[in-house]
């Protein structure tokens, strides 16, 4: 509905946005970009209604906002780098997410992405990474800190090898690298069994994958959450549940 292009300098405060036909707010190509106190509303079943798209853009920084869509309610796409997002609350929607990245084979590079403060209530996932097989480039130092959880289906997700529609994901030898990504400081709800999926490809691996002081419990106090792991490197500490792929590691954590 409303698209920002090469627009540096961008501020952006105090509006709010109502059922957009598809994305409700894009910015591309922009440097030093300040967005903050927004209020985005579309139903949670309506397809693609982002709440904010960023790509090919640098020094972003989004805060002090409510989000509740019915698809991403932040999403960084490639080119993205220097991104700050704090007190987000975000929900419905499908979370916050890195991606996706590398779709038909392309380039794409994330970095340097710092969330913070946000909360998710009743959202599909909260902090996610996805990338398609077969896309090359990487998604690397990406920090999610400080995130309340309630009742959300996928808290912490990684998705290395996300693949939906007609493309030949399995015969795929290449993958978007992602490394260097660290979860900390997340309580709260799951509204599934699996609380954390880090499920990366054979090919790369996610590396250096941190969890830290997580606790995630069911929505339904008897049931228990899990953890599933494939091909990720790194560490974790303090999280519940545990994650078994990843090393207790012998130093303390900052
Ligand atoms: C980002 O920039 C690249 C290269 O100029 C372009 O191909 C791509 O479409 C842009 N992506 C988005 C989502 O605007
Ligand atoms: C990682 O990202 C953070 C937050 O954007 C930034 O402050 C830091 O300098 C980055 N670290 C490296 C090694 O680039
Ligand atoms: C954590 O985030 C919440 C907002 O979700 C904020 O109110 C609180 O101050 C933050 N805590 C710390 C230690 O920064
Ligand atoms: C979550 O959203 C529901 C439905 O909108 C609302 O009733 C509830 O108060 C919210 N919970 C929190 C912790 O924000
Ligand atoms: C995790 O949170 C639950 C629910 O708030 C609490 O009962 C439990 O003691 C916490 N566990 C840890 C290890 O902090």
């Amino acid at each position: 509905a409303l698209q920002f292009h090469r627009c540096d300098h961008l501020r952006l405060s105090g509006l709010t946005h109502i059922n957009s036909p598809r994305s409700h707010i894009g910015i591309g190509t922009s440097n030093d970009v300040d967005i903050s106190h927004l209020t985005i509303i579309a139903p949670d079943e309506s397809p693609n209604t982002d709440g904010i798209n960023v790509a090919n853009s640098t020094y972003v920084y989004i805060h002090d906002s409510k989000i509740g869509t019915g698809d991403d309610c932040i999403a960084l796409s490639t080119g993205s780098s220097n991104v700050r997002i704090a007190k987000i609350a975000c929900g419905p929607g499908h979370g916050i997410s890195v991606g996706s990245l590398g779709e038909d084979g392309a380039y794409a590079a994330v970095e340097n992405v710092y969330v913070r403060d946000c909360s998710f209530n009743g959202t599909q996932n909260g902090a996610r990474i996805k990338t398609w097989p077969g896309g090359s480039g990487y998604a690397r130092n990406i920090t999610f800190e400080n995130i309340t959880l309630t009742a959300t289906k996928n808290p912490i997700i990684i998705d290395q090898q996300y693949c939906n529609g007609a493309h030949d994901c399995a015969k795929q030898s290449k993958a978007v690298l992602v490394s260097n990504v660290r979860f900390t400081g997340f309580r709260g709800t799951c509204g599934n069994e699996e609380a954390i999926k880090l499920d990366c490809n054979r090919i790369s691996g996610c590396q250096n994958i941190e969890l830290v002081k997580i606790n995630i419990t069911s929505t339904v106090p008897s049931k228990k959450v899990y953890a599933s792991c494939n091909n990720a490197k790194g560490n974790s500490g303090s999280t519940v549940p545990t994650v078994s792929c990843l090393k207790y590691p012998t130093r303390p954590f900052i």
